[in-house]
């Protein structure tokens, strides 16, 4: 069997597990990241969860064909509702959108406890994420920005602080991308940018000026590169 070889999106976020954590993968579908976590031995081992039976028998199959059943363990589960809160200490919840991750997360008030570790990793509405997990005392440890094709998603690493903060506009499009000074980290901002001036023009030209002036003066941060505060 020759190894997994993981696509850049999923690597970044197995790149954020720390190692010797145990795992647990919500949305595992195929199970290539806990077969990933496990041949490379960056953790001892993996709670694989799926909502349906379809990604569940295709993460079956795989993890049997990588002889791997003494690590990583297949559930079906909607969300964190059939994992316990001590099974892991690191949670990956990678390939949903953002207002899914973030219902995810509210129905599973135990992660709000500093000594887990999350991946978070949204296909769409980052920025609903973002104000969410704020709101909520999380804190946005650290963002990685992701180019595959012609999208780019960004990889949050988050803990709880117990510091609820009301983000702002420019915190919820941007988070901490603005550290990531690859081309990446770039691209993300541009595509940022270039959503903010269509809103903007949107606005605009639906005679609302008011809130127009707010998304052209945030067009203009993103493009100079000003700091996000939260
Ligand atoms: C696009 S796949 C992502 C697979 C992998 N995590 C990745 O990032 O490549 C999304 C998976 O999430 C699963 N899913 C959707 N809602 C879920 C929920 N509430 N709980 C658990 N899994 C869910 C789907 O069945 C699907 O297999």
């Amino acid at each position: 069997m020759s190894s997994i070889i993981l696509d850049k999106r999923l690597q970044t976020a197995g790149d954020m597990v720390r190692p010797g954590k145990r795992v647990v993968d919500i949305g595992t579908d195929h199970a290539y990241l806990p077969i990933y976590l496990i041949e490379n031995k960056i953790c001892p081992s993996v709670i694989a969860c799926d909502i349906a039976e379809g990604p569940l028998g295709s993460a079956v199959h795989n993890i049997d064909a990588y002889q791997m059943t003494d690590y990583i363990a297949v559930r079906q589960s909607d969300g964190l509702q059939s994992v316990k809160e001590t099974e892991a200490e690191d949670i990956v919840i990678a390939g949903m959108g953002g207002e899914l991750i973030a219902s995810i997360l509210h129905a599973a008030p135990w992660t709000k406890n500093p000594s887990y570790h999350l991946i978070l990793q949204p296909m769409s509405m980052a920025d609903y994420l973002r104000k969410f997990l704020l709101s909520q005392g999380f804190s946005i440890e650290k963002e990685k920005a992701v180019t595959v094709g012609k999208h780019v998603y960004t990889v949050l690493s988050v803990y709880y602080s117990g510091e609820q903060k009301d983000c702002g506009l420019f915190y919820s499009v941007v988070g901490e991308i603005r550290k990531d000074k690859s081309e990446d980290g770039a691209a993300y901002l541009k595509k940022c940018a270039g959503r903010i001036l269509k809103i903007a023009n949107g606005l605009k030209q639906g005679g609302k000026p008011e809130e127009a002036k707010i998304y052209y003066e945030l067009y203009h941060d993103i493009t100079e590169g000003k700091d996000a505060a939260v």
